[in-house]
């Protein structure tokens, strides 16, 4: 067993350490390719300077904090964080030597991840799954020096997100839909709402909190890539994975006719829409 294996954080990260990470361990170098332009744009945003220690929240398979970690050489510094064992060995792996960067599995919302301790706290889609997001948010604020600064970015909500929810509404005309989530429980879209996140964020004494709309369209490749894609992650994955083979063939179908419906000359391309959300401890 690994070393991070060993330290396996037994919380909440349970979706995380099981089907979640092997979801997006299997569907890794699709989802850094489709994620990439909105990587791109959170970057931009955070401007991480040469000299500056930066925090990465949730970083997954560490692709992000490499690029930032190259954005801060030689004498700054980037700490991936991952309540994922399976991930944080991922990023470890494709990523541990890159210089200036670090891999740490730890959960944000409640570890200590150093008081005043960053420059520049980023997130890619890695801040939405705290079980008590004022109290992470909290947390995280700690982590920063006095004149930092957080970049995230955060999913919009869902009928603004047809390329998660188109094919997933077709699929769910022929398989049972799970029950679904409160609007602020832990997910993809628990801070669609800039009130809420205004409030979160502003509970944890940040400031200038600011809210970018970035919006899309994702490019989902080959209709069988696509379809590949959307049948293994998201709201579909586990209903289709419990599915008798009748209905999960005709959900199938249906998801398939969405996409066909949304191909171009380029692939498959449907809508996003984000918020890329900074602010600052003062
Ligand atoms: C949607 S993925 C995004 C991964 C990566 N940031 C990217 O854009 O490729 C969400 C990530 O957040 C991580 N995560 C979820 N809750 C976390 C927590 N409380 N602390 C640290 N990481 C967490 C997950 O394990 C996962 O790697």
């Amino acid at each position: 067993m690994t070393e991070a294996a060993e330290n396996k954080i037994p919380y909440q990260s349970d979706y995380w350490n099981e089907a979640g990470g092997q979801r997006w361990l299997r569907n890794l170098e699709r989802v850094e390719v489709m994620l990439a332009p909105i990587g791109d744009a959170m970057l931009a945003r955070a401007a991480a300077k040469s000299g500056e220690s930066v925090l990465d929240v949730g970083c997954g398979g560490g692709k992000l904090a490499a690029r930032v970690a190259a954005s801060v050489a030689p004498r700054g510094s980037v700490l991936g964080v991952d309540v994922s064992v399976m991930l944080i060995e991922r990023a470890q792996r494709d990523y541990g030597a890159t210089p200036c960067l670090t891999f740490r599995l730890a959960d944000a919302g409640k570890d200590n991840l150093g008081s005043g301790a960053f420059d520049l706290v980023c997130s890619r889609f890695g801040i939405m799954f705290f079980a008590d997001p004022p109290a992470a948010f909290a947390n995280i604020a700690r982590a920063l020096n006095p004149a930092g600064r957080i970049v995230f970015v955060c999913w919009q909500d869902k009928e603004r997100n047809p390329w998660m929810y188109g094919p997933a509404g077709a699929a769910f005309e022929h398989i049972p839909a799970p029950p679904p989530p409160g609007p602020e429980d832990p997910g993809p879209f628990c801070f669609a709402d800039p009130e809420r996140v205004r409030r979160i964020l502003g509970g944890a004494g940040l400031r200038h909190i600011a809210f970018e709309p970035i919006t899309g369209l994702m490019q989902m490749g080959a209709v069988d890539d696509a379809l590949d894609f959307v049948s293994t992650m998201g709201p579909t994955a586990q209903p289709l994975a419990d599915a008798e083979p009748g209905p999960r063939a005709n959900a199938l179908a249906a998801m398939r006719k969405v996409l066909v419906a949304h191909d171009t000359a380029t692939g498959v391309q449907m809508h996003y829409a984000t918020w890329l959300v900074s602010a600052a401890r003062q």
